[in-house]
Formats: structure tokens, C-alpha cells, sequence
């Protein structure tokens, strides 16, 4: 090694001892003839000073700049009273230098790498390895190894074996566009990367395999959000003669025990409270939602109708939330919160000021009855000082607005702890969805989910009726995972693909092999995905995955660090039988 110590371990007890550190000049001061550097590594960072006395190391000392990779010999010493740094682990001493050695000299680097200042994230990502020298990344990349290194380990004492499957594959939909690679061999023909190693795992399954897991790359060509990457990560999951339940008290238990054991966040709720996803829609109008906070969405449409007021009236649905100590709000607050709600898809948005002595202020008061009013007030539980916000729509865009709105509310009363990890369980999804451009039934999670066994016989006869056996895990507004119960049944694995429309000779030329090995002893199995991307930034409290990924890619989709994708060379095509549209 070029070091016999790290830059974070040095502390009084080593005083005297002759070490060797390597790292980066993280900074360097020059202070009444000493210099002063700290050097960085990945654990911490170290003092060295150099003496005039000790001429070779002090003139090396002095040309120093930020980031030059330097490897330093020296005595460890205390530092003189007065002078320590508490804030630094390594604070009780330093290192005189006595040999100091330039191993690579740095450019000026595009931003600094010492100070956590705001960098446009652009230049970020081009000098992505430069970013990773700063301590947010670091941080970050540190609490994803031990996420995924806690999970290993549980899944393994657990009796779980992780498989790797492949990447080069057939499509495997869920719900986004593929990749496609072309095959040179097979001209024409395209391998599929994998939306997620469902298929394989469920073939893991039939393998007799039992209990899997693997930290699995996922490939995705959809639309970029913050919480969305072409490429991301999830623990991919699968485990045979399950029932629904099995499978979601694994998780609970092993969530808890991560959350605990890599972070400082609390979990509010023990045991996590579950919602089927009719509740999920009526209280959060989404089936992703934020429970650390109250304000749910009421239906308040037996106290509006027959009021007169045309708005209400003609609505299929009037549905509103209780934003408490808003009522203060300036007509200019209000006038800006109904743009807002325009903006969320909302055609408009009435509100209702409660002041004192049961009076009330609304956007509407002039055209709804005052007793209506009143009871409307105290349906909903309003108190002197709340802020009512109504939608009237139908049921499904109305409780959609409110749901948007109700999380915006909250962090506006700051009332989203981001030290509160808020789990909670949907179930009882539909097994279809009505696709209405399409004119069909599109399966709400994925082709493989199995009906719940007593909504079978609604396959037949109202397949919008049938419940999948499907559980989505939330935590603080988003989707944490997803998995299912699945169909280990050919016979009613083919009804699903005739039900969504799938040509019997597509679902043959797609999915024959799972067809095929459902009728070679397939136990029933069940599994789930929880996306790593997604619990890292949570647990880290970033504000987008792209901050616990070394490599992202850009809202776009790019890598703005090596220039990807770009172009193909031509003799590549060739060998691919490829030949590009004109004017691409
Ligand atoms: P699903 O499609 O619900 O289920 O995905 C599971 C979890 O993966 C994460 N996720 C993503 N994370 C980052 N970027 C993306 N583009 C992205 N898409 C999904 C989310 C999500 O909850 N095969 C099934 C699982 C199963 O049934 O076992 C599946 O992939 O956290």
C-alpha cells in the first residue's frame, strides 16, 4: 500500500508514530511560515504541516494546490493545546511532514470540491467523478453499500440464495417502453433488456429454487421524473408456496430492521397500516400517498347536492380537504392557490375561510344557502382558523387534484417530517385497468398477477370486478415496491392474455416458455421488488434518485459525462443490419 494509514484514523494515541497518508489536498493555508494542508481520502480528512526547517518537504508543501494527489511521510503529534478540531474525527492531531510526494498534480477543477456549495447539476454530471469526491456523494454511496449490504445479509440468514439473471433477454413488460439491442448473429432480430427480472424469476421458481433475491438492474425506456431512471435498481424477490401475506411480513420485518439499523429515521406506524386501493383513491385520490400528515380528502357531495349552485350541481362529485391555520390566506394566496390547482389538472377550485363565530368567507358563498354552509363545515370537522379547498369533478379528478394539493398544503405547514419514514401497504388493486383509447382491459400491475382466488370467477363475467392479489408498499408519497401473488396456472395464465387482448400467436411467440413450464409442476409463488434507488434517497433524504446513483443519467436521459448514446460507427450498423431513416 502507498499508505499506512487512512486520512479519517489518526488519533492521539498514534502520537509519535511515523505514518505514511495518501489522498487529495483537500485544502491549503499558509499561516506565519507554516503550511497547513488537509488531506482528503474517502475516510476523512487529516492536518498536515510542514516546517521551514524540513526544506524539501516545505518547498514541496508550498506548490501544492486543491486536488493534487500527494502521498505524505510524517510524524503524528498532538496538536497544540488550543488548536483542535472537534468537528474532525482525526481533530486531536496532526502529521509534520517530513517527505512529501507529488503522485499526479490537478487542473482547477470546474467546482469546488470542498465545500458542499450549490453546483448546477449539469456540470455535476459532467465532471461526475469529481462530484463523487464531495461529501454528499460520498455520504450517499456509503448508505447505498449498506443498504444493499444489510439485505444481503438478512435475505441470506433468511434462507434466500441471490441469482443473477440475464441482462440480454426477451421483452419482460411492465408497463414502459423497451430497449432493444440487435443481434448480429440473427439478423433483424433484437434481444429485449429487461423491464425487471420478472419472467426469469418466476422461471426461478419453477427451478425449484424456492427463495431468491438479487440486486437487479432494471432497463426502462419511459418519460424522466426525480424518482425515475432508465436504469435503475431494485431487490428483486420471488419465493414459492407463499401467500399474500408471507411475502409482505418479510418485508415489514425487514424494512423495519434496515431503516433501524442503516439510518436514524423513525418509522411511524408499527405494524404499517394497510389500505386496499379503493380507500387509498377515496382518502389520497392516488394509490401513492403521504400519511405522515392527516388533511384526507372527504366527499362532501350529499351536503352539496340540490344546492342550487350550478358548479356543484352539475358535478358528478364535490370532494374537499381541511388545510388548518390557512384561513388567513390574502385574496392574492388564493387567487394563486386555484392557478395551482388549474395546474394539477383542476378546472377550478372553490375555498371557505373559517373565522370566528362560525362565520364563514368562500369563494362561493353567494350562490350556496347558509345552512348548507354551516353543516358543511361541520361535516368536515373545520375549526375556526381552517382553510376549506373543494373540487368539484368527477369522483376519480377531483380526488386527484386533492390529492396533489393536500401534500402541497402540508409542506407549505411543514408538516412532512423528513425524519419520519411513513410505510403503509395498498392491497386489493384491480386485476384490470379499462384502457379507453385501446378499448381494453390493461393488467394494473403486470401479465403474471393472479386474480385473488374467490374473484376467479369474475374473469368470466366482470373482469373490471376481479381483484388482483397484488400489494404495492408506499412510504411518504411514493411507490416503494410492487409484487404479487402469481398465476402458476397455464389455463389461467392464457385467459389474462386473452382478457387484455393479446393475439394467441403474439402471447405464444412472446411468453410460450412460461405457458410451456406452467405445465412441468409450477408451485405457487409469489414476489415483490422494492426499488433501491427510490428507499436510498429517502433513507438519505435526497430530493432525487439521481442522488444516490453514482452514474445517472439526465432528465434526458443522457450520460453528460461520457456522451452517451452517440452515434454508431457505420461498418457497426453494417454488422448489425441496421440502416438509419433518412434524415436521422
Ligand atoms: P414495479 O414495476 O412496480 O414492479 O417496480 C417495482 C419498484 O421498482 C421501482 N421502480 C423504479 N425506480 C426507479 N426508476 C424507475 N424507472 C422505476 N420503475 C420502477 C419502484 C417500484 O415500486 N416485476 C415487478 C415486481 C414484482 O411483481 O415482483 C415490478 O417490476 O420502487
Amino acid at each position: 500500500m502507498l499508505k499506512t494509514h487512512t486520512c479519517g484514523e489518526l488519533r492521539a494515541e498514534h502520537a509519535a508514530q511515523t505514518v505514511t497518508l495518501a489522498g487529495w489536498v483537500n485544502r491549503r493555508r499558509d499561516h506565519g511560515g507554516l503550511i497547513f494542508i488537509d488531506l482528503r481520502d474517502r475516510f476523512g480528512l487529516t492536518q498536515i504541516v510542514a516546517n521551514p526547517q524540513n526544506e524539501a518537504a516545505y518547498k514541496v508543501m508550498s506548490d501544492l494546490r486543491s486536488e493534487f494527489v500527494v502521498q505524505i511521510v510524517g510524524k503524528v503529534r498532538a496538536r497544540p493545546a488550543g488548536s483542535e478540531n472537534p468537528n474532525l474525527e482525526t481533530g486531536a492531531v496532526e502529521v509534520e511532514a517530513t517527505e512529501v510526494k507529488v503522485l499526479n498534480a490537478a487542473k482547477p477543477t470546474p467546482f469546488y470540491i470542498n465545500e458542499e456549495s450549490n453546483v448546477d447539476e449539469t456540470l455535476r454530471l459532467k465532471y461526475r467523478y469529481l462530484d463523487l469526491r464531495r461529501e454528499r456523494m460520498k455520504k450517499n454511496l456509503v448508505l447505498r453499500h449498506n443498504v444493499t449490504s444489510f439485505i444481503r445479509k438478512y435475505l441470506s440468514d433468511k434462507g434466500f440464495i441471490e441469482v443473477e439473471t440475464p441482462i440480454l433477454f426477451k421483452t419482460t413488460p411492465e408497463g414502459a417502453r423497451d430497449y432493444l439491442v440487435p443481434s448480429r448473429v440473427h439478423p433483424g432480430k433484437f434481444y429485449a433488456l429487461p423491464q425487471s427480472p420478472q419472467q426469469l424469476k418466476q422461471l426461478l421458481m419453477v427451478g425449484g429454487i424456492e427463495r431468491y433475491f438479487q440486486i437487479a438492474r432494471c432497463f426502462r425506456d419511459e418519460d424522466q421524473r426525480g424518482d425515475r431512471q432508465p436504469e435503475f435498481t431494485q431487490l428483486d424477490m420471488e419465493m414459492s408456496f407463499v401467500q399474500r401475506d408471507d411475502v409482505m411480513n418479510l418485508i415489514e420485518g425487514m424494512f423495519t430492521a434496515l431503516v433501524e439499523s442503516v439510518s436514524d429515521k423513525k418509522i411511524l406506524h408499527k405494524p404499517w397500516p394497510r389500505f386496499t386501493y379503493a380507500e387509498a383513491l377515496e382518502k389520497y385520490g392516488d394509490d401513492k400517498f403521504d400519511i405522515r400528515f392527516g388533511m384526507e380528502i372527504q366527499n362532501v357531495t350529499p351536503v352539496t347536492q340540490g344546492s342550487g349552485f350550478r358548479v356543484f350541481d352539475d358535478a358528478e362529485c364535490v370532494k374537499a380537504i381541511v388545510a388548518p391555520n390557512c384561513a388567513s390566506y390574502s385574496r392574492k394566496q388564493l387567487d394563486e392557490l386555484v392557478e395551482l390547482a388549474k395546474t394539477m389538472g383542476a378546472k377550478g377550485l372553490l375555498w371557505a375561510a373559517v373565522g370566528g363565530n362560525t362565520e364563514v368567507k368562500s369563494s362561493f358563498g353567494k350562490n350556496f344557502p347558509e345552512e348548507k354552509m354551516k353543516t358543511l363545515v361541520r361535516n368536515l370537522n373545520a375549526k375556526e382558523g381552517d382553510l376549506i379547498l373543494l373540487v368539484a369533478d368527477s369522483s376519480s379528478a377531483a380526488g386527484s387534484v386533492l390529492g396533489k394539493l393536500r401534500v402541497e398544503m402540508a409542506d407549505r405547514l411543514n408538516l412532512r417530517d423528513p425524519n419520519v419514514m411513513a410505510f403503509c401497504w395498498v392491497i386489493d388493486f384491480p386485476l384490470f385497468m379499462w384502457n379507453e383509447e385501446e378499448k381494453r382491459w390493461d393488467p394494473s400491475h403486470h401479465l403474471f398477477t393472479s386474480p385473488l382466488p374467490e374473484d376467479i370467477p369474475l374473469l368470466e363475467t366482470e373482469p373490471g370486478k376481479a381483484r388482483g392479489a397484488q400489494y404495492d408498499l408506499v412510504c411518504n408519497n411514493y411507490e416503494m415496491a410492487g409484487g404479487s401473488i402469481r398465476i402458476h396456472d397455464r389455463k389461467l395464465q392464457e385467459k389474462v392474455f386473452q382478457l387484455i387482448g393479446l393475439p394467441w400467436e403474439v402471447a405464444q411467440e412472446r411468453f410460450g416458455h412460461m405457458l410451456e413450464a406452467f405445465e412441468y409442476g409450477t408451485p405457487p409463488h409469489g414476489g415483490i421488488a422494492p426499488g433501491i434507488d427510490r428507499l436510498t434517497m429517502l433513507l438519505a433524504g435526497e430530493p432525487n434518485i439521481r442522488e444516490v446513483i453514482a452514474f445517472p443519467k439526465s432528465q434526458q436521459a443522457a450520460d453528460l459525462m461520457a456522451g452517451a448514446p452517440s452515434e454508431a460507427e457505420s461498418h457497426q450498423l453494417k454488422e448489425l443490419h441496421i440502416k438509419l431513416a433518412d434524415g436521422v
